[in-house]
């Protein structure tokens, strides 16, 4: 049996798990570093990075210990090498370089988004190629994955991602950081109709996105409102999600339609991404996608967002293909998918 150790500190999820290659993850950490960003309304990379100094050694040596298991009986070690905050993404890289020189195993430098696009096949059984929604805070895209490491984009947000603008909003809003999951809870109290926000490219071919419209008029209706009482911010909660849901259909409606002309063999939509965390989202964009033959899935919730799971599972999907890295591989900040 694989077994591969994954670390992922790109952003503000410090995590490590230990992996199988029968999809048995065998141990998982994720510490979230909210509290330690909360106090500035978004992620402080600086704050980011010294927090997974702090963090990352420990919880190393405690799932190592809780799977009993020492760095000989590991095949290789997987890591978040790129796109991220570079302080985080450094942190991570070292101690992987570092327990991949002392044990002499092969280390794998994973792409996170690859990481966010595989996932499901850790989690549910599903074959290349597919079609990918990734909405996560930093992406918004849509792709065929053809393999593990061939991608076709076939749009892309032209300004904001989903979840920056879940995260801008609720900012706005004055109901903290990360913003998604709080809108999420919000918008179960809120009339989704009470407000009519614009849906940028609605109508209009192709798969790109953009989402800094709709911020900008979310922020005139609160502004007019001035005072905004509970229901209200409910209300600007829930129109905002229906609308973000929307405009996320409607991009996933014309990719059903490119691949049914030019990749007829494509017929399942992963969701994946933190945004795929999304209830309402997940209900929505599953409905519409029965209505065109195409199979639904997203990982479980708690493998949506951040996690060194997919990074460990991405490293096994590479491990496999005889996909190991040199030692001396350059930690990225900026690293798209490898595009056709
Ligand atoms: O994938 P992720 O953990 O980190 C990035 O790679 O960006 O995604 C984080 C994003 C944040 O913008 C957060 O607000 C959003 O995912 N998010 C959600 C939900 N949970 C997290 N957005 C909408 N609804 C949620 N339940
Ligand atoms: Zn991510």
């Amino acid at each position: 049996m694989i077994k591969v150790l994954g670390i992922e500190s790109s952003c503000d999820e410090t995590s490590v798990a230990i992996v199988a290659d029968n999809k048995n993850i065998i141990e998982h950490e994720i510490y979230s570093q909210i509290e330690a960003h909360q106090p500035f309304g978004g992620v402080v990379p600086e704050v980011a990075a010294r927090s997974h100094m702090d963090y990352l050694g420990n919880m190393i040596s405690r799932i190592m210990t809780q799977a009993k298991l020492t760095y000989n009986d590991l095949d290789a070690i997987a890591v978040t090498a790129g796109p991220g905050l570079i302080g985080g993404v450094i942190v991570g890289v070292m101690y992987a370089k570092a327990i991949a020189a002392a044990s002499h195993k092969p280390i794998i430098a994973v792409n996170h988004l690859e990481g966010h696009a595989l996932t499901v096949r850790l989690t549910n059984e599903v074959d290349f190629p597919f079609l990918l929604m990734l909405v996560s805070g930093g992406h918004c895209q849509l792709l065929i994955v053809y393999n593990v490491v061939q991608y076709m984009l076939l749009g892309s947000t032209m300004d904001d991602a989903a979840g920056e603008c879940f995260d801008k909003v609720a900012k706005m809003l004055g109901l903290g950081y990360p913003g998604g999951q709080i809108v999420e809870q919000r918008a179960k109290n809120g009339k989704y109709n009470r407000f009519k926000f614009p849906r940028p490219l609605l109508g209009r071919s192709g798969c790109d996105f953009s989402f800094s419209g709709l911020k900008a008029a979310v922020k005139r209706q609160i502004d007019e409102i001035k005072e905004l009482t509970e229901a209200d911010v409910n209300d600007v909660c829930a129109s905002l999600q229906h609308t973000i849901s929307e405009i996320l259909q409607s991009r996933m409606i014309n990719a059903f339609k490119i691949c049914a002309r030019e990749a007829p063999k494509v017929n399942t939509i992963v969701l994946a991404g933190g945004v795929a965390a999304n209830q309402h989202i997940r209900e929505k964009l599953s409905l519409a996608a029965s209505e065109y033959g195409f199979d639904f899935v997203a990982p479980p919730i708690k493998l949506c967002g951040d996690n060194a799971a997919m990074i460990a599972w991405a490293g096994i999907e590479r491990y496999k293909l005889g996909l190991t890295d040199n030692i001396n591989f350059i930690p990225r900040s900026r690293w798209s998918l490898d595009l056709l």
